[in-house]
């Protein structure tokens, strides 16, 4: 498929209780790369194989949680459309000056319907060596270096009015529904997966009365052997483990998910299928639920529908 409009997941901002927690967390446990501070006193990161200048942002605060999430547009003419098109829908937006965010540029930001901050923008830093452009190795040191992911994924989202968030997604921002999970009326989300790319999900929302919540971001790994050795690490470090090393059973997902020291879940998994826009969604009913979320226990656990931050 054509990759334009919004190209993929670019940033997500985090709160964190205890920011030299959250450095050693991200840094030497997650295995991410520090990039930069800035003078409000937060702190970037990239995975090994991203090449733009950050993807995390910690920055310490009261509560645990997101602040916003941001997807990378293909260009300034993208930028500037879509910001109309979200204003023409009726959504309001502001424009936060380059620079706000280190070595990123002008970013539209918005609320949706179910509380979150999303933020579109074209321009960040490449940070790539000349030994990514030219004859690169297939992975380096840092890709040794704590969990060590590749990129950052996604995210799911807890939130009311998903099918108004649904509905901005697909119709102002070009994503299409891969898989939904209808709750006991057989008709009503209880959950969406929504891409913009060939993967079974760029984003996700749960259905949740509180607005604004985070259930978790996610980090890609190479290989099942890879989460494997994620939840090694994650013991080596005592790192509070929600479940896994599973499957789920929507987008085939390999997963754990964890904690991160202030509370704030993340999913470290590998695989999923591909899929295109013409593909009709597939639909999880509520007795499925359980295989759905988790395709080997077939039950959730408690924390998965009650445990956000
Ligand atoms: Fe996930």
């Amino acid at each position: 498929m054509a990759m334009t409009g919004v190209l993929r997941p670019g940033h997500a901002q985090i709160r964190v209780l205890d920011l030299e927690e959250g450095i050693n967390h991200y840094k030497n446990v997650l295995g991410l790369i520090e990039t930069a501070r800035d003078k409000q006193g937060r702190v970037y990161f990239k995975a090994w194989d991203e090449r733009d200048h950050n993807s995390v942002i910690i920055r310490e605060a009261d509560s645990a949680g997101i602040d916003f999430f941001a997807f990378k547009v293909s260009d300034k003419a993208t930028l500037d459309k879509l910001d109309r098109d979200l204003q023409e829908y009726g959504l309001k937006t502001s424009r936060i000056p380059a620079g706000e965010l280190l070595e990123t540029g002008e970013r539209v930001r918005f609320e949706i319907p179910s509380g979150h901050q999303i933020e579109l923008y074209w321009e960040k830093t490449d940070i790539g060596t000349p030994e990514t452009y030219t004859n690169p190795p297939p992975w380096t040191d840092a890709a040794e270096r704590g969990i060590a992911p590749i990129r950052l994924d996604h995210c799911l989202l807890y939130g009311p009015d998903i099918e108004k968030v649904q509905d901005i997604f697909t119709k102002v921002l070009g994503f299409y529904l891969v898989e939904h999970v209808v709750m006991e009326d057989g008709k009503t989300d209880l959950a969406i997966w929504l891409s913009c790319s060939i993967k079974a999900h760029d984003i996700a929302f749960v259905r949740h009365p509180e607005p604004g919540k985070l259930h978790h971001v996610s980090f890609l790994l190479e290989s099942w052997e890879k989460v494997l050795r994620a939840a090694d690490i994650m013991s080596m470090n005592k790192v509070s483990i929600d479940i896994g090393p599973t499957r789920h059973g929507i987008t085939r997902g390999t997963t754990i998910y964890a904690f991160d020291p202030s509370g704030n879940r993340f999913e470290t998994f590998c695989g999923g299928y591909q899929c295109y826009p013409d593909w009709k969604p597939i639909k999880w009913t509520w007795e499925e639920v359980g295989t759905g979320i988790f395709y080997h226990d077939r039950a959730l656990n408690e924390r998965f529908l009650t445990v956000v931050s």
